[in-house]
């Protein structure tokens, strides 16, 4: 993408050099030859005509090359606006319409002995799954990588549909939900934060037109971005992304913390990054989640006991199944399962 926008802005370079120098010299030309064709008096040409010649052929040329440089841009376009096509033709996975909407989500889930396969996959990924997560419950995931953890979180954000069992939100089968609506009340903050280019505002503000300046500042102050937002060269204005400002992993996702609040959603999902953080983005990334998830449900894919310690609740997924469910007191007094993992996580 990069480099095909590179080589676009090269063509465009040498085509509007090559362009102007071409035109130039044909000016030139049309000067020299008029001016011949007056001395020689071949034609009836007078000094005044050649000059007046000379000076409609710059603004014809000065009209040309305009009308030339505008080739390149309508390539641009046109290049985006197949771009944007691609997308809009991508069937729709979800048949929304026609379906209830809600207007409001309190945060109840229910995974109601929830089963699934990805498609073409030789065994499950999640086997009679059942969790009945009450509003403003935080809820821990562990497990080994591949055990399924992701794969929850996608399940109640309607990514995914299960292949047997039920998945509800406040006691609705999200089967017969439009999901649009119920994702108004869902934020996410996956594991990678992926910015898109556009000014940092933007990639706050998306999808919201109408927030105020100071809802969006107030999600940086409490995502712990405000700090490192003010010592960019244009504050929040600063474009990120693809070819804009590159930010840390660990600013990046205090960028999507903010925008997770700045949507006030009453159900949260978290995949937490397992990237290592130094100490101090760690702790500003800890106070941030932490702050974020006070009072919403909260399904968090975790990696860090700090993390799990703060859950209401944990759930250990292994091979698919869930092997134990429990309050950390509860599950370290058991010493099952989430014991054995804590001791090898040497805490
Ligand atoms: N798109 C996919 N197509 C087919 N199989 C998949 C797909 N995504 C995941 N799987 C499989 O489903 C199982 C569960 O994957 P999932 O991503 O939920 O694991 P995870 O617990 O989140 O792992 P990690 O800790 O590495 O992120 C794995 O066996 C994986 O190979
Ligand atoms: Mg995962």
């Amino acid at each position: 993408m990069r480099s095909a926008g590179l080589t676009l802005d090269v063509l465009n370079g040498r085509f509007a050099s090559m362009s102007w120098v071409g035109l130039q010299l044909l000016g030139v030309l049309c000067l020299v030859l008029a001016a011949w064709v007056s001395l020689t008096g071949l034609v009836a040409v007078s000094a005044g005509e050649v000059v007046q010649i000379s000076s409609y052929f710059a603004l014809l040329t000065g009209a040309l090359t305009n009308l030339l440089m505008l080739l390149p841009v309508g390539a641009r376009g046109l290049e985006s606006v197949r771009s944007i096509a691609e997308v809009m033709q991508e069937p729709d996975l979800e048949e929304n319409e026609g379906r209830a909407g809600v207007a409001e989500v309190h945060g109840r889930l229910t995974l109601d002995a929830v089963r699934f396969r990805y498609p073409e996959a030789a065994r499950d990924a999640l086997v009679d799954v059942s969790l009945d997560v009450r509003p403003g419950e935080t809820v821990a995931f562990v497990g080994p990588s591949g055990s399924g953890k992701s794969t929850v979180l996608n399940l109640v954000l309607g990514f995914l549909r299960p292949t047997a069992g039920r998945v509800l939100v406040d006691g609705q089968d999200t089967a017969d939900l439009d999901l649009r609506t119920v994702r108004r009340w869902v934020s996410v903050v996956p594991q990678e934060s992926v910015l898109f280019e556009g000014s940092i505002r933007d990639n706050v503000a998306y999808g919201l037109p109408r927030l105020t300046d100071e809802r969006i500042r107030q999600a940086l102050v409490d995502a712990n971005a405000a700090g490192l937002v003010d010592a960019l060269p244009d504050g929040w204005d600063t474009v990120v992304g693809e070819r804009g400002a590159r930010l840390s992993g660990g600013q990046r996702q205090r960028i999507a913390i903010a925008r997770a609040l700045v949507r006030d959603p009453r159900i949260l999902l978290l995949d937490e990054a397992t990237f290592a953080l130094d100490p101090e983005s760690e702790a500003a990334v800890q106070e941030a989640l932490g702050r974020l998830m006070r009072g919403r449900t909260t399904l968090v894919v975790a990696h860090r006991l700090s993390t799990i310690r703060s859950a209401d609740r944990i759930v250990v997924l292994d091979d698919a199944r869930v092997v134990e469910v429990g309050t950390r007191d509860g599950l370290v007094a058991a010493g099952g399962r989430y014991a054995r993992l804590e001791r090898a996580q040497g805490a």
